[in-house]
């Protein structure tokens, strides 16, 4: 039967995101940041975004969550066309998409455990910090306390655990938003490679066990070989380098950085 209203978009868990043609620039007469970007995330893989600084990869990541000005092409998340949605579609669409920075980005002086119940206040509005969690909500974040490894430490106040802890909260927040796709930018960035090790195999998991994709940027090329199902490199806003990561190596992925340009430089 046909209703008169468009049903409400969303991600569903057999769409993926499809990026075609993205071209983003910042301001009328500045370049082209993004430009002519084709890329689409499949449901259960952990995508490594390789890059020199400022390549695009946030812009990227922005883009996605329509953070980013999208200038031309298209950019579906699910049934999100993201360069044409309103206010509400937007908040509706990023309380889909769990994100994990290179800061953490947890409030400090809050318990770990409010810091993950924060996740479930996406999309919900105005954040009422007066109001109290419901218990199902608690228990679930116990659960995902449990499940990043740090459920002794749910009581303590989030400055003070250590790095590898705060980023491990931050993906049980996202965890907490049932998302249905996870932007990780540089989570790893601030992490000693021991602790890098673990923030990453843990996202690779949760991109094989929930289902979802996974897109995250990276600076150190053997850790994106180690602990991704694809490499997409950038430079220079266009895509260089695609493909599967064992089929690829160091070598291959030269292309991404400036090298060439340095050593034309030093010549
Ligand atoms: N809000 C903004 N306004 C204007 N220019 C911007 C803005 N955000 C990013 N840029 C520019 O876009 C380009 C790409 O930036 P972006 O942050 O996406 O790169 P990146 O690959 O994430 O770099 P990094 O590895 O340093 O994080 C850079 O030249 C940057 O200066
Ligand atoms: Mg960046």
């Amino acid at each position: 039967m046909q209703t008169a209203t468009a049903p409400e978009p969303t991600i569903t868990d057999e769409r993926r995101v499809r990026i075609r043609d993205l071209r983003v620039q910042y301001a009328p007469d500045a370049p082209f940041v993004l430009d002519g970007v084709d890329l689409d995330l499949h449901r259960g893989e952990m995508v490594a975004l390789l890059g020199s600084s400022g390549s695009g990869k946030s812009t990227l990541m922005k883009a996605l969550t329509g953070f980013a000005p999208i200038s031309s092409g298209t950019v579906q998340a699910g049934d999100f066309d993201v360069a044409h949605l309103g206010r509400g579609q937007l908040r509706h669409l990023r309380s889909h998409v769990g994100q994990v920075f290179q800061q953490f980005n947890l409030i400090g002086r809050l318990s770990v455990l409010t810091n993950v119940l924060t996740g479930s206040l996406y999309g919900a509005g105005p954040v009422n910090m007066l109001g109290t969690f419901r218990s199902e909500d608690r228990k679930r974040a116990l659960e995902l306390l449990d499940r990043v490894g740090i459920a002794h430490k749910a009581g303590d106040e989030a400055r003070s655990l250590s790095g590898g802890q705060q980023q491990r909260v931050a993906i049980a927040r996202a965890l907490m938003q049932n998302p249905k796709l996870i932007l990780a930018d540089e989570p790893v960035a601030s992490l000693d490679p021991k602790m890098s090790r673990v923030v990453l195999e843990l996202l690779h998991a949760i991109a094989r066990e929930e289902r979802i994709p996974v897109l995250v940027s990276l600076h150190v090329v053997p850790l994106a070989l180690e602990h991704s199902d694809r490499i997409v490199g950038l430079r220079h806003g266009e895509i260089v380098v695609e493909g599967a990561t064992p089929q690829l190596d160091e070598a291959m992925l030269a292309p991404v950085y400036d090298i060439d340009d340095d050593a034309e430089e030093a010549n």
